[in-house]
């Protein structure tokens, strides 16, 4: 059984904050990238779907959507550091412009990773980064995102697509736990 419980969360970002956070990361890709050319989104699974789905949403460019799916944590509560590809299928991304989507960056392994592997075998014309939140004081590896919604503090938080033991990903807020 699940040893934390939804009603003790503390809400860190409403739905409505994050709405507007999306919104406002949208306008700025779509300001940076142009109505005209096409962009790749790749969402990082599972922790992206629900970030990269509404922000997908708000871009105006034409866009596809590629899925990825990487394991960092297993079920503990802090980073392991040692990434390992679940699946990485993907299609000849050669001079596109891709633009990979996380959830959080924590200490930052899985996009030096990710980022690795798209350039070393997937060549892309450009190559972007945006997440969700940024964990930047957690950081282990020199990874900087190219947009963030939100800095936030060394917490655990869930919501939003973020999982707790898998749980929790559903929440329309995110939220930790004291
Ligand atoms: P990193 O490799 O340490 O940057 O961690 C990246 C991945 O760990 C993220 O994509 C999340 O799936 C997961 N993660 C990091 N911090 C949290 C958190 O506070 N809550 C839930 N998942 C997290
Ligand atoms: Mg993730």
């Amino acid at each position: 059984m699940l040893d934390r419980k939804i009603e003790d969360l503390k809400i860190l970002f409403t739905q409505e904050q994050i709405e507007q956070k999306t919104k406002e990361l949208a306008d700025k890709i779509n300001k940076d990238c142009g109505p005209d050319s096409e962009l790749v989104l790749i969402c990082v699974l599972k922790g992206s779907t629900m970030f990269c789905c509404d922000l997908a949403k708000y871009l105006k460019m034409p866009v596809e959507m590629e899925f990825i799916r990487v394991s960092s944590y297993g079920n503990a509560k802090t980073s392991s550091g040692n990434v390992q590809a679940i699946d990485l299928t993907l299609p000849n991304l050669e001079d596109k412009n891709v633009l990979i989507v996380e959830d959080i960056i924590d200490t930052g392994c899985t996009m030096e990773f990710l980022i690795n592997i798209l350039c070393r075998t997937h060549k892309p014309k450009n190559l972007k980064v945006v997440t969700f939140l940024n964990k930047k004081i957690a950081r282990k590896v020199n990874i900087e995102p190219d947009y963030y919604g939100f800095d936030i503090d060394d917490k655990f938080v869930v919501g939003y697509g973020l999982d707790y033991e898998g749980y929790m990903r559903n929440l329309p807020y995110i939220g930790y736990f004291e």
